[in-house]
């Protein structure tokens, strides 16, 4: 089995670092290693203070290994015939050939062909842990739990049963009719985007999110731990960087700015407990190379192990109760064990945020999207989870609600 932690979070709030930082205690620890990086600039080499080489994974110290995963390289592999009829639609309508590449690219896929990467090394049996430092946002997750959605669902998939027959018999007379491998790498794709959403949903595979204490990283990551958890991957963690120490020698300066953090610190608390917290200090420099590292990964897990799974509650769900075509019933399902049952439960509705207050418990979390409309009802309190009843707005335009439109709002859910 291979332990699979995949860190995400805003730029520049330590990804890089926590990811190799991660790795290199794991290969202290005698652990088989591989920490990959999607991101285009050479930030694993930056990090670890080495070279890392872009096709196979290169030996940084024992137990050790890195890969620059080359997005590019793997596109080409994957997708030439997608990215050629893209390419040659648009320079038809006289865009340049070089823009019209980089619309190939759809957002969203080079993070997935990296992930694929990180599918086929866990499935080589060569590593006992792989740790992905990359940035699977909300739009990436959403690819992924909807793989049709890149081209429209089942009938995105009619479509191209149709079109194909149709492109046979006109391609003689239309020029910007796709080939035949654009289609069977269109279906290839799709039966990939399967198998990889079914690996990320397995038990081996966790995401962790990383963020600073400041306002708007704390906001981002409140949305994708709610769907994150709604999707039913494993978060088993949140890792705070950047946290000035507490020193007297700072001066008044730093006063505002270490109080300011300490009320982040609280909200961040109150936003993702029971998933563990880790908190690491802006060191003293920037952590570069596997000594540095190994410093502060230790200092950041303390007694924890990085590679276990270190959190498998879900600890947000949604069920929905509504038959099909009927306006949407929902209990949003929130585990808080640790509640009094005679503890008053205030709930305060903050546009898509919630805020509970039980006791001297507080909790905020960003509501899921398919709530964003419907109205807070009745809630109650069993076996640890608290049930939130929504419902759908009646006067909001209920009349033409069909099937098919509820199946839409599900989509958009995620
Ligand atoms: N705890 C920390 N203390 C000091 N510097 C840090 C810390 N975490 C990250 N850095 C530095 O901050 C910069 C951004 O970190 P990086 O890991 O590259 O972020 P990301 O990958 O999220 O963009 C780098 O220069 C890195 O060395
Ligand atoms: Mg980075």
């Amino acid at each position: 089995m291979t332990r699979v932690i995949i860190y995400s979070g805003k730029g520049g709030t330590g990804k890089t670092t926590i990811s190799a930082a991660t790795a290199t205690l794991l290969a202290r620890m005698g652990r088989r290693t591989l920490v990959l990086s999607s991101d285009p600039a050479h930030s694993l080499a930056d990090a670890l203070g080495v070279e890392i080489s872009r096709d196979r994974p290169t030996l940084i110290s024992p137990n050790l290994y890195g890969l620059e995963v080359d997005t590019l390289y793997e596109w080409r592999q994957n997708l030439s015939g997608f990215q050629q009829f893209v390419t040659s639609t648009y320079s038809n309508r006289g865009v340049e050939r070089s823009t019209a590449a980089e619309l190939a690219n759809q957002p969203g896929l080079d993070e997935i062909l990296a992930l694929q990467r990180v599918m086929a090394e866990a499935q080589s049996g060569r590593w006992d842990a792989i740790i992905l430092d990359t940035a699977p946002t909300g739009n990436t997750l959403r690819l992924l739990a909807y793989p049709e959605l890149i081209i429209g669902g089942d009938v995105g998939k009619k479509f191209f049963r149709v079109y194909r027959g149709i492109a046979n018999v006109a391609r003689p007379f239309r020029r910007d009719m796709p080939e035949d491998r654009f289609f069977d790498e269109v279906s290839g794709l799709l039966e990939k985007m399967e198998r990889l959403a079914n690996f990320l949903l397995s038990g081996d595979v966790s995401l962790r999110l990383v963020l600073n204490p400041e306002k708007l990283p704390l906001l981002e990551t409140r949305r994708a731990y709610t769907f994150i958890n709604l999707y039913g991957l494993m978060l088993d963690a949140v890792m705070v960087n950047k946290i000035l120490p507490r020193r007297s020698d700072l001066g008044p300066y730093f006063d505002y700015w270490v109080a300011l953090q300490q009320g982040y610190l609280e909200e961040i608390d109150t936003s993702f407990t029971p998933t563990p917290i880790f908190r690491t200090v802006l060191q003293e420099g920037e952590p570069i190379g596997v000594d540095a590292l190994e410093r502060i990964a230790r200092a950041t897990f303390g007694e924890a192990d990085p590679g276990a799974m270190l959190f498998e509650d879900r600890p947000i769900w949604l069920d929905q109760w509504n038959e099909e075509g009927q306006p949407g019933l929902f209990d949003l399902c929130l585990r808080l064990p640790f509640i009094d049952d005679s503890d008053d439960i205030e709930i305060v509705r903050n546009g898509t945020d919630l805020t509970l207050t039980i006791g001297r418990l507080h909790r905020t979390i960003s509501l899921p999207r398919i709530l964003y409309d419907c109205i807070l009802g009745k809630n109650r309190y069993e076996d640890g989870v608290l049930r939130l009843e929504f419902f759908e707005n009646p006067s909001s335009d209920q009349s033409e609600r069909t099937p098919k439109s509820a199946d839409n709002m599900r989509v958009e859910a995620a």
